[in-house]
C-alpha cells in the first residue's frame, strides 16, 4: 500500500479505536481517490492533512470505506434456492428443538435480515410448523442499525420483492414502505464489529449457535489475512449441519473445503459437515 493510504487507514484506526486497516488495499485506495477528487486537492498526502483538520471528515471516509449498499432479495436465485431447499430441511432437522437461530452479519439497513425473516415466515407457513426464530442482524454502522430498527424503506431497495410480499408483509407508507410488526420482531439488530478481534460471535447471541448464518457483500472488501481471520470466526460460529450463505463474489477459503459442502452449483450456499472441525 502506498505510504500516505496506510497512514490515513493507520489515522482512522486510532481515531475511531476499530481496524480500519483490514479493508483491502485497492478499496481503500479507491475511495481516497475518490475523496481527493470530490474536494478537489492535489493529492493524497495533502488529503491525509485535510483528514487530521476537518472534524467531519472522518466520519465521512469511514463511511465510504463501509460500503453501505443492499437491496431486498438482492440475488434473488439464492434466495429461492435457501427457500426451496435449505430452510426446508432446516424446519424438519436443525430446528426440532424448536429453535432456529440465523446471523445476518454485516446486515447493513435490515433489507437482507427482513428477506431471511420473509422466506423463514413463508417456509414456516408452507410446513405448517413454527419454531422460534430469532435473526441477529448487526452492523458495525448504529446508523444502519437504526434504519433496520425503523423498518422503513425507499421502494428503490423492495426490486427483489414479489407483488404478493408487498401486500403480506408491507404497508406503503409516505413514500415509502413500512415492513410488517410480524417480521420485524423476528430480527434483533445490534452494533458487532466484525473486525474486532476479542469476540467471534455478537455477544448477545450468546456467541453462536446458528443454524444459518448469512455474510454477503463484506468479505470481498477485506485483505486476505482480515477474510481468513473473519471467515474463521464464522465458522466456528455456525452449527454443524448449519448453512453459509456468501456473496456473488466471495469463495470458502482453501482449509475449509473439506468442512464446508457446497450445497448447488451455483447461489453460493454451503452446508457445514458434521465433523467440520478446521
Ligand atoms: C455492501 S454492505 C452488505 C449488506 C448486505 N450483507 C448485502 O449483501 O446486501 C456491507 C456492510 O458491511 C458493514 N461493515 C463494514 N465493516 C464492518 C465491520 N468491521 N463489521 C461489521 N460490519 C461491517 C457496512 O457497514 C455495510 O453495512
Amino acid at each position: 500500500m502506498g505510504e500516505p493510504v496506510v497512514e490515513i487507514l493507520s489515522f482512522l484506526t486510532d481515531y475511531f479505536g476499530e481496524d480500519f486497516q483490514s479493508y483491502s488495499q485497492s478499496l481503500a485506495e479507491k475511495r481516497i481517490a475518490e475523496r481527493v477528487k470530490q474536494l478537489r486537492l492535489p493529492g493524497q498526502t495533502e488529503y491525509h492533512q485535510f483528514l487530521r483538520h476537518d472534524p467531519g471528515e472522518p466520519a465521512c471516509l469511514a463511511r465510504m470505506l463501509r460500503i453501505r449498499f443492499s437491496s431486498f432479495f438482492r440475488d434473488p436465485l439464492q434466495f429461492e434456492l435457501l427457500r426451496s431447499q435449505i430452510m426446508t430441511s432446516l424446519s424438519s432437522t436443525q430446528s426440532q428443538g424448536g429453535f432456529l437461530r440465523c446471523w445476518s452479519a454485516a446486515c447493513a439497513g435490515g433489507e437482507e435480515a427482513c428477506s431471511l425473516a420473509i422466506v423463514i415466515d413463508e417456509t414456516m407457513q408452507l410446513l405448517e410448523v413454527c419454531p422460534t426464530v430469532q435473526i441477529f442482524a448487526t452492523d458495525v454502522a448504529e446508523d444502519a442499525l437504526e434504519i433496520g430498527r425503523a423498518g422503513y424503506y425507499a421502494p428503490g431497495s423492495l426490486g427483489g420483492v414479489t407483488l404478493r410480499q408487498l401486500g403480506a408483509y408491507f404497508t406503503p407508507e409516505g413514500s415509502g414502505y413500512r415492513v410488517s410488526p410480524k417480521i420485524l420482531s423476528m430480527i434483533s439488530y445490534c452494533r458487532h464489529d466484525l473486525l474486532d478481534p476479542n469476540t467471534y460471535a455478537p455477544p448477545e447471541s450468546l456467541f453462536g449457535g446458528f443454524d444459518l448464518i448469512s455474510c454477503r457483500n463484506f468479505l470481498m472488501y477485506l485483505d486476505p489475512q482480515a477474510y481468513l481471520r473473519v471467515f474463521d470466526n464464522l465458522f466456528r460460529a455456525l452449527n454443524p449441519g448449519g448453512v453459509l450463505l456468501l456473496g456473488k463474489a466471495e469463495a470458502v477459503p482453501d482449509r475449509y473445503h473439506a468442512h464446508l459442502a457446497r450445497i448447488f452449483e451455483c447461489g453460493n450456499l454451503y452446508r457445514k459437515l458434521q465433523t467440520g472441525r478446521a
